[in-house]
């Protein structure tokens, strides 16, 4: 059956669909129904279930008698170190660090924050929850100790695991300290944190709170899998918002198990036992469905690589790991394939490895601009699929669905909507448009299984952010067309939503940053285009009337603030001191029109405009740093 029957099919009974696609789960007591309609646009899917995420991830391919397949392959170019795992280690390390969690007290639905460099141990912590039924909230190495003290503060978590420390290209980045301040400054307080100390930088430990990886799993008893009920959190993932607090994303654990076991074969065309390679991070939602959860599930081998695409030590790394553990499914952002372009436009690296086993290279996490797919499709000479998906999806909204089908590739959109997801373009009011005409996309409920059924401790935002526009959809915050063929173009956000290295950033987060400076009177951040990281926040500073500084000064305290309160993920590192900001009459910042000055793209002055001569200043600000570029 092909992508359109299957689609139809769906689409004709979506609760048989789903409740057919269930089979391949491993149930404690098997879901007797599909979707659970809670009122008010809520839903579940396979609530009456009862099973357990890591006996499908680990136990089961083992019982299966396929204990001596590779589960986890750990390649660090940044270190020097390889290793391997079998299904049986992986059960094994895992049922004792689950372990370790149940002896420090932690049982089914506690939290359980993880920030942890990419190493195996952080899919080890990963299960090790979900095999007692723990919610983990797992925070990217790259943010500070204040966004890691927020989510401590939203989530209150029982326990912290941790490592030591992450390698990163230019330095070893102590995660120890940058732990101690977040729980220094956040109000709750775990009961006990799990340090993995990694021979790259060991650190100290508190007595009173600190216990070693290994010292907590000493002589204690390997924990069973705990079955939970299928609705019950699997995990919280926080993600970027339009304001500063990060929102919390549920992830359910059934259908988080159907829908993911369902993507390896229909869309990454993997069968159980081969190699598939996510090379994202861990902290990412890219990195939780698809270096951790669906290829272990489905029974893959999955690669954690600890390194960058280039600098590790050169442009040929990707394609070293693929021949070297016969990848045959392929997955990165854009940003990564732009980072390796600058460096090999030609692709002479690519030509030193034998690609043999790659079957095709996936994108997703940002717009894959023409210029890198033609470009990978050339010098691979595989075919290159681009996968529209959110952290509140957890899987591929928009793809193209190889295993199935693989549809002919319209480069710049990322194919069709996948079966469970009904995606159209509306109007201002909520109604449909033709096609062919641009709109916000939005999905008609309820999303499929797996995808968000609400936030942490957030219904009123939840609703706020995704339900209220478009009554009776699903808001995704993009804006799109979709042509006649049925593909979907995803053209930009209609928030303050932007993406750096395919990484999702706040610009609201990033403005009270900049507003906490004691000599900003006000502030906008927007996103400008970047060649190699797609997007890059600018911070324009209107000062306090009468602060008579450097203006240098004032920015490089600027960049610092964000460094130290977002991360050094945000990438921040240009802003510029400005009399005003374009406003409209009724005082809204024009970010879009100084997106489009900083991009150098044509536009109409806003006939809302308080004071058009504002926009050639903004013009002439932009230029003395370097935009529109090239
Ligand atoms: N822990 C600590 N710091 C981290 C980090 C981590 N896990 N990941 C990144 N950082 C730091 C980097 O060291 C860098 O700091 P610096 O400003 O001191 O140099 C900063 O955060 C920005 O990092 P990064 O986004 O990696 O940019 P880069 O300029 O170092 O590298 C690329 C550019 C293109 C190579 C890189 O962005 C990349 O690999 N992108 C792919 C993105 C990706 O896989 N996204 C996943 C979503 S699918
Ligand atoms: P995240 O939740 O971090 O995965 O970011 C999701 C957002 O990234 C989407 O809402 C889009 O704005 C953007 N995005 C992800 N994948 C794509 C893609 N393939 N094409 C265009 N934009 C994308």
């Amino acid at each position: 059956m092909g992508y359109r029957d299957t689609y139809d099919r769906w689409k004709a009974d979506p609760e048989a669909y789903w409740l057919e696609q269930a089979e391949a789960i491993d149930w404690d007591i098997a879901p007797t129904r599909a979707l659970f309609d809670r009122g008010d646009h809520i839903y579940e899917w396979f609530a009456d279930a009862s099973v357990n995420t890591c006996y499908n991830a680990v136990d089961r391919h083992v019982e299966q008698g396929n204990g001596s397949r590779v589960a986890i392959i750990y390649d660090s170019p940044i270190t020097g170190n390889k290793s391997t795992l079998t299904y049986s280690e992986l059960q094994a390390h895992v049922a004792s660090l689950a372990g370790a969690l149940v002896a420090q007290g932690v049982e089914k639905g506690d939290r359980v924050v993880i920030y942890m460099p990419m190493v195996p141990e952080a899919v080890e912590a990963m299960l090790a929850c979900a095999r007692i039924g723990a919610i983990h909230s797992v925070v990217f190495g790259g943010f500070a100790s204040s966004e890691l003290a927020v989510r401590i503060d939203d989530c209150k978590p029982k326990a912290i695991i941790a490592a030591s420390c992450g390698v990163e290209p230019s330095r070893v980045v102590d995660y120890k300290p940058l732990l101690d301040g977040a729980i220094e400054q956040a109000t709750h307080k775990p009961d006990t944190c799990i340090i993995l100390q990694r021979g790259q930088k060991p650190c100290e430990l508190n007595p009173e709170r600190d216990i070693d990886w290994y010292a907590a799993q000493d002589g204690v008893r390997p924990a069973p899998c705990v079955p939970v009920e299928g609705n019950h959190p699997a995990y919280i993932l926080y993600t970027s918002g339009t304001t500063g607090a990060p929102k919390g994303v549920v992830r359910p654990t059934a259908g988080h198990l159907v829908a993911l076991n369902w993507t390896m074969k229909n869309i990454y065309n993997v069968e159980p036992g081969e190699v598939f390679w996510a090379a994202s991070d861990v902290g990412w939602v890219v990195g939780h469905s698809y270096i951790c959860y669906a290829p272990l599930i489905a029974g893959n081998t999955t690669v954690v690589f600890e390194g960058k695409p280039v600098g590790t030590p050169d442009a040929g790394t990707f394609w070293r790991v693929i021949e070297e553990h016969g990848v045959a499914s392929f997955f990165t952002a854009p940003t990564a394939i732009r980072a390796v372009k600058r460096e090999d436009p030609d692709g002479e690296e690519i030509k030193k490895y034998d690609l043999s086993s790659l079957r095709a290279l996936y994108l997703a996490g940002e717009r894959a601009d023409p210029d890198t797919v033609e470009w990978a499709q050339e010098k691979l000479g595989k075919p290159v699929y681009d996968h529209w998906w959110q952290t509140e999806t957890g899987y591929t909204i928009v793809g193209n669905p190889a295993g199935l089908e693989a549809l002919p590739v319209k480069v710049g959109s990322p194919t069709v909507p996948m079966p469970g997801y009904d995606v159209q373009i509306l109007d201002e009011r909520g109604d449909p448009l033709p096609a062919g005409e641009l709109g916000a996309i939005a999905i008609k409920l309820p999303l499929p299984p797996g995808t968000l059924p609400g936030l942490w401790n957030a219904e009123d935002r939840f609703r706020k952010s995704y339900l209220t526009t478009f009554p009776g959809y699903y808001e995704t915050g993009d804006a799109g067309r979709i042509d006649e063929d049925g593909y979907v173009w995803i053209m930009a956000r209609t928030d303050d939503v932007i993406n750096v290295a395919g990484h999702r950033l706040s610009t609201g987060a990033m403005e009270e940053v900049l507003a906490g400076h004691p000599d900003v009177a006000e502030c906008a951040v927007v996103g400008v285009s970047d060649e190699l990281k797609g997007q890059m926040p600018v911070g324009f500073l209107c000062l306090t009337k009468g602060v008579d500084r450097p203006h240098e000064e004032i920015v490089a305290e600027c960049v610092t603030r964000m460094r130290e309160q977002i991360g050094p993920v945000a990438a921040f590192k240009k802003a510029v001191v400005v009399d005003r900001l374009p406003k409209t009459r009724s005082g809204k910042i024009l970010r879009a029109t100084m997106v489009k000055i900083a991009d150098g793209e044509d536009f109409k002055t806003p006939a809302t405009i308080d004071d058009p001569a504002i926009l050639d200043e903004i013009r002439t600000t932009l230029r003395g740093i370097g935009y529109p570029q090239g």
